[in-house]
């Protein structure tokens, strides 16, 4: 249907009973890059976030990665996918080498010898600078190392695309810079990174912006391109900004932009 490699959004909705969490959204997020999702709680970032990673299926409209319409390529897409969710999924008991060994177990394919795991698993904890935290248990380490283990798991089967739930939660400004710089090196590896984050620290350093609110897209774009369409000096006063008009207002504006042209699945 479409060349473009990474996600793309055809019109998709989500809702639940007959409540509508997400409304017609259509959207492309590009391999390369890492797109961050914002918008106030509730706003329907972790239900995008589900629809990508096919927790949850779309009530109408299609999700599109590597061209593959998602709900026909599950099997196939799932092997290709790192998906860190809100809340932590590893066990605290555990050490970080046992949930390595754990996840190395469920996620790499069966004709990997036990010494390539190994290899791959001693790659991935020491590329997150876990290396001197291997034995000790998950309920001893930071926030920030646990987050790093959450996606270190994920990067075992070395995924085309991370989806990261709540990036920056539980995570101080250093910290956070570390994650991104990790980010960042998997999207320099031409792979598609989506998280979501209630942070505008490290905003500077994603490629796109999507903002929702209350289910509504309301804008995608770069940071600089975000400033012009709201009309603020910095990305701090977004959400202020927002409030002073109806969320429709906000959505009309965005999707008669030249901005939502250019997510379109049919745009090249
Ligand atoms: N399965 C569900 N049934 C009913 N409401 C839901 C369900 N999942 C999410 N919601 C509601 O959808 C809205 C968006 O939720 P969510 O995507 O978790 O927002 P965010 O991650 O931006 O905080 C919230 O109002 C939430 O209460
Ligand atoms: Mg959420």
């Amino acid at each position: 249907m479409n060349s473009n490699a990474g996600f793309s959004l055809n019109q998709v909705t989500y809702r639940a009973g007959s409540r509508m969490i997400l409304q017609e959204t259509s959207l492309r997020l590009n391999p390369g890059e890492i797109t961050a999702v914002i918008g106030p709680s509730g706003s329907g970032k972790s239900t995008l976030l589900k629809l990508l990673a096919t927790v949850w299926n779309p009530s109408s409209g299609t999700v599109y990665f590597q061209g593959q319409d998602l709900k026909d390529s599950r099997a196939d897409y799932r092997m290709k996918l790192g998906y860190a969710p809100q809340d932590d999924v590893i066990h605290r008991d555990l050490t970080v080498e046992d949930s390595f060994r754990f996840a190395a177990e469920l996620r790499l394919p069966e004709w990997v010898t036990p010494e390539v795991a190994q290899q791959r698993m001693d790659a991935v904890i020491e590329g997150l600078g876990l290396g001197e935290r291997r034995r000790h248990r998950i309920s001893k380490l930071s926030g920030g190392q646990r987050k790093r283990v959450n996606v270190g798991v994920e990067l075992l089967a070395d995924p085309e695309a991370l989806l990261m739930d709540e990036a920056a939660s539980g995570l101080d400004p250093a910290t956070e810079g570390d994650l991104m710089k990790i980010l960042a090196e998997i999207a320099e590896q031409g792979k598609t990174v989506v998280l979501t984050t209630h942070s505008m620290e490290y905003l500077d350093q994603v490629q796109k912006i999507v903002l929702l609110a209350q289910g509504l897209l309301i804008f995608a774009g770069s940071l600089a391109e975000l400033l012009v369409h709201f009309n603020i000096p910095h990305i701090a006063e977004v959400f202020k900004k927002i409030r002073e008009r109806e969320v429709g207002y906000w959505h009309t504006r965005y999707i008669s932009s030249a901005l939502a042209t250019r997510q379109s699945p049919y745009s090249s």
